[in-house]
């Protein structure tokens, strides 16, 4: 029998999964997907992250906060995460995490810079990415990698998740891709590309 526990987090699964089909049938270019992203692909996005050079990272399309939790447990204690969500019930879920090295930002993955800037840092360590580039509008994809580009330390690694093999041939060109991991454990499979600056 399952205990109150496993009830609890069992229920919390079904209203994640209700409130996430509800706002891709609501706008399905901004979220891009119909499932969060599995346990195997979070580990995968957080991998290449090491917690000795990882002060300040920006996260962008927490979704319902999988990965940023997955973030939250390679940081050290004074390190700080930047996560990017324009979905407002999206965003009350990952400040549900409830962690104070987490800045939970209410507006678009464009306009890191500025966020930067406002919280007084220079540039970020990682920058790990699920919003959905290949779904996007072009401009507004073409807009949140060139503030990648400029926010990202030189030699700084960019994390960006997709459900498209070759999306680096058009979306990745301005980064050095280091690495393209698969992961079939995942709904739909989806490959992880790890890009340095
Ligand atoms: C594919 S879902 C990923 C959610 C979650 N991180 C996961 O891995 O399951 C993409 C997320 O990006 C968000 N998003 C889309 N465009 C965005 C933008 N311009 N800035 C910030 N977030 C955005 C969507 O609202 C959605 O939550």
């Amino acid at each position: 029998m399952a205990t109150f526990e496993q009830s609890q987090t069992n229920d919390r699964r079904t209203m994640n999964q209700i409130e996430l089909l509800t706002e891709a049938a609501k706008n399905f270019r901004t979220v891009g997907t119909v499932t969060f992203s599995s346990r195997f692909l979070v580990n995968k996005m957080v991998s290449p992250i090491q917690k000795n050079n990882a002060q300040c990272i920006v996260e962008l399309g927490a979704g319902n906060g999988c990965i940023t939790k997955g973030i939250l447990g390679k940081m050290g204690d004074d390190s700080k995460l930047y996560s990017f969500e324009i979905n407002d019930k999206f965003c009350d879920m990952v400040r549900a995490l409830n962690d104070d090295r987490l800045e939970v930002i209410n507006d678009s993955a464009e306009k890191i810079e500025e966020y930067l800037q406002q919280h007084n840092e220079h540039k970020a360590d990682y920058i790990i990415s699920a919003v959905p580039l290949v779904v996007l509008p072009d401009d507004i994809g073409a807009r949140i990698l060139a503030a990648v580009k400029k926010t990202l330390k030189p030699g700084g690694v960019f994390v960006q998740l997709s459900y498209n093999p070759v999306m680096h041939k058009k979306h990745l060109t301005d980064f050095d891709l280091i690495k393209r991991k698969f992961t079939p454990l995942n709904l739909p499979p989806a490959f992880v590309f790890v890009c340095q600056n």
